[in-house]
């Protein structure tokens, strides 16, 4: 019996992500370009972010209020060199069914096999496109194509061997390299799940025609390797799946621009300086770190949240306007982790 609680649309609180700090090695033009994110932006220092203990506390609430998956995100998650640790504290949390970690895969290679050690059941992936130049310019000029492909060979060997590889599609600047990615893993037993470029945060300059509709895309994919829809994993899920006919595996497309799934949004997202936002598209937050801080109990500190999720009526993708927000309007994507 479920007797988690439900918000304002009937939707019940399934999954918790949780951002682990709000700074990136990368720079990626559509969530952090390095001219134009906020130049006041100032990162958290040591004492605002969450200690692992503060993490695991809250975790353990959110399990007793419903949550079931867990995802660490950040900025760059493995920035925070003792990951591993987290993922062992999350590990042993009662309720907690699944623990994943999105990652641009940069620091990975030599910390995936701690992260099975300790628990971690899956990882996500963020690969945009398999050519090297266009590689570096959509990490901001940070990044080494190679040395995350890399980290993903690491990670089959670590015992990674299905793994999601989430790739941000831009019009006119890797677009036209879909199919090398869908090639390259054709077959590998990883999916790759192609992402609307989303109108997140303030500073990417988002445009429409920047964005290229799941649809169009699919069918382009599919005019080559035929293709076969999927039904969903669970209820819930942002991808929607499809498998190619010859055998080869599965792709996924997540249309939060064109097929927007607010509907059955079981997502909240703890920030580094724990605050909890019930949308990827909330301005900002609702700060537990204070309450916890000072002191309150485990009941007051459930309470809290529960009031939160129970006035939840974030829709956001479904109501999009077409109004460039200002800056401070809206959460930052490195600062919630998408
Ligand atoms: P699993 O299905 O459990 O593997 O995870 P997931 O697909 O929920 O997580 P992942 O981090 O891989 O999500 C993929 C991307 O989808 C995110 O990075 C976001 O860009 C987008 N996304 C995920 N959740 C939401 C959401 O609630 N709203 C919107 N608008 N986009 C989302
Ligand atoms: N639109 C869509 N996806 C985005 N991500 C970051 N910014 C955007 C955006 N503007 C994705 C990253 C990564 C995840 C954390 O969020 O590629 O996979
Ligand atoms: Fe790119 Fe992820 Fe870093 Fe944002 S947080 S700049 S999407 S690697
Ligand atoms: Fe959930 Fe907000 Fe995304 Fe809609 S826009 S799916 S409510 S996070």
């Amino acid at each position: 019996l479920d007797t988690g609680p439900r918000d304002r649309l009937d939707r019940p609180l399934h999954d918790l992500r949780i951002s682990v700090l709000d700074r990136c090695n990368f720079r990626c033009p559509y969530c952090m370009p390095e001219e134009d994110y906020p130049r006041d932006h100032r990162f958290l220092g040591k004492a605002e972010r969450l200690r692992f203990e503060e993490i695991t506390r809250l975790a353990g609430l959110f399990a007793g209020l419903g949550v079931r998956k867990l995802r660490l995100t950040g900025g760059e998650p493995l920035l925070r060199r003792d990951l591993p640790a987290l993922v062992g504290m999350l590990a042993a949390l009662p309720g907690i069914e699944d623990i994943a970690l999105t990652t641009n895969g940069s620091l990975l290679a030599s910390r995936v096999q701690a992260l099975r050690d300790a628990g971690l059941g899956r990882i996500t992936l963020s690969l945009d496109t398999v050519d090297p130049e266009t590689f570096r310019q959509m990490s901001g000029g940070q990044g080494d194509l190679a040395v995350v492909l890399d980290a993903i060979a690491a990670a089959e060997r670590a015992g990674y061997t299905q793994m999601k590889i989430n790739c941000v599609v831009m019009r006119g600047v890797n677009d036209h390299q879909v199919p090398a990615l869908v090639e390259r893993f054709r077959g590998s037993g990883h999916v790759v799940r192609f992402i609307e470029y989303m109108d997140v945060g303030t500073c990417n300059g988002w445009k429409l025609d920047r964005v290229v509709p799941s649809a169009e895309l699919r069918d382009r994919i599919a005019a080559r390797w035929p293709l076969v829809a999927l039904p969903a994993n669970y209820n819930g899920e942002v991808a929607s799946r499809y498998r190619f006919a010859d055998g080869a595996g599965e792709i996924g497309f997540i249309s939060s621009v064109s097929e927007p799934f607010c509907g059955d949004c079981s997502r909240a997202r703890l920030s580094a300086d724990g605050r909890l936002y019930t949308c990827l598209f909330g301005r900002s937050g609702h700060d537990l770190r204070g309450a916890l801080r000072a002191g309150a109990d485990d009941a007051e500190l459930s309470r809290l949240i529960r009031a939160v999720w129970c006035a939840r009526g974030d829709r956001y993708s479904e109501l999009r306007g077409l109004r460039t927000p200002q800056p401070g309007e809206r959460v930052e994507m490195y600062e919630i982790g998408g």
